[in-house]
């Protein structure tokens, strides 16, 4: 029996507007995804979708990319996207500074859209806002030269905000535009609209000086595995831990043992490890299976549940684990490779 298990069955193509980025290519083919290959759009926190399903309806020649965290937005966009049946959009579940950086190649998005970003208004909060410095370095080095950060907001602080973080950055002039009919029909801007308050709309536009090179993702194409001497006791507890691996940190939850499988002695037991894998722009539940294999061997392994992206610090879930087995009597080193 072979140990190396893919990690991905990568996807060339999806159809659909729910993108599975975890089983796309980093960076992702864009024009592989569409039916048609006009210029690429992102926006970011697209809440319900129809400013998204607006823009896209009205330039069905150019293709829309919208990223949200929340999984209630994302099901209300795509509920929107499948009723008007367009082909130009895409809808993805991910972060921002993650998305940006891995999933689009440089210089290849015409605009990126914010429109009401979470104003974060407490200043000691303001670390948490979206357009800092170092995000507009990082989106420039994703735009064409012309492209441009298009930004609604209600929240005046922000916008001052946001001018003085691009101007930090260096690669942004600051344009007068007139908006977008629909961008002050947003959820959030007819909430604004009704309650009187202002609202404002700022280009950044990226004339194509140098950028910062970003290094893409170091993403193993098998799954993390570690081959053991021993067994399985029958009982076993683990306390929570927390342990720094490359850029970020893994922590063991829990380990669920299998009630089905007949005990240690049968050979069909299995356990697995609850861990969350912390990085600086990427949070994953991953499982972490130990099951016997062999005569007297053991193999943890990292599970496809959830399509994990398998990063570094991803591989350090396996390795949390086996160095907490490798503390139980009985338990020795065999092969280890994560
Ligand atoms: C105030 S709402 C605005 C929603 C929508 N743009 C509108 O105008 O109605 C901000 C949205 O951004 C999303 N969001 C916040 N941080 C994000 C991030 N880092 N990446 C993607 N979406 C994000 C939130 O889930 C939320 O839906």
């Amino acid at each position: 029996m072979s140990d190396l298990v893919p990690a991905y069955d990568f996807l060339d193509s999806s159809p659909g507007p729910l993108a599975p980025w975890r089983r796309l290519r980093f960076p992702v083919a864009w024009d592989q995804q569409f039916p048609v290959s006009g210029p690429l759009h992102l926006e970011i926190g697209f809440g319900d979708g129809r400013y998204t399903v607006r823009r896209a309806s009205d330039a069905p020649g150019e293709r829309f990319v919208g990223l949200e965290i929340s999984s209630a937005s994302l099901l209300r966009g795509l509920g929107k996207v499948r009723k008007k049946n367009l082909q130009n959009v895409k809808l993805l579940k991910v972060g921002a500074g993650f998305a940006v950086r891995h999933l689009f190649a440089p210089h290849t998005l015409a605009s990126v859209t914010v429109n009401f970003p979470d104003p974060w208004p407490k200043e000691r909060h303001e670390k948490n806002r979206l357009l800092q410095a170092d995000f507009f370095k990082l989106v420039a080095s994703r735009l064409l030269p012309g492209g441009a950060v298009l930004l609604a907001t209600d929240h005046p602080d922000y916008l001052v905000f946001a001018r003085a973080e691009s101007e930090k950055s260096g690669l942004f002039r600051l344009e007068d535009a007139e908006p977008p009919a629909a961008v002050f029909e947003t959820k959030y801007a007819l909430k604004w609209k009704t309650l009187g308050k202002p609202l404002y709309y700022q280009v950044f536009r990226y004339g194509g000086a140098l950028t910062p090179e970003y290094p893409g993702l170091e993403r193993d194409e098998t799954m993390p595995h570690a081959l053991l001497s021993g067994r399985l006791p029958s009982h076993v507890y683990l306390s929570k831990q927390v342990t720094p691996y490359a850029d970020g940190h893994v922590i063991l939850h829990e380990v669920v043992q299998r009630l089905d499988a007949g005990g240690a002695e049968s050979g069909g037991a299995k356990w697995l490890v609850r861990a969350t894998v912390e990085e600086p722009e990427l949070r994953q539940q991953v499982l972490v299976s130990v099951r016997p294999r062999g005569e007297g061997g053991l193999i943890v392994g990292l599970e496809p549940f959830g399509d994990p992206v398998v990063t570094p610090t991803t591989r350090g879930a396996v390795h949390a684990v086996t160095e907490w087995l490798l503390t139980l009597p009985g338990v020795a080193a065999q092969t280890l490779s994560y």
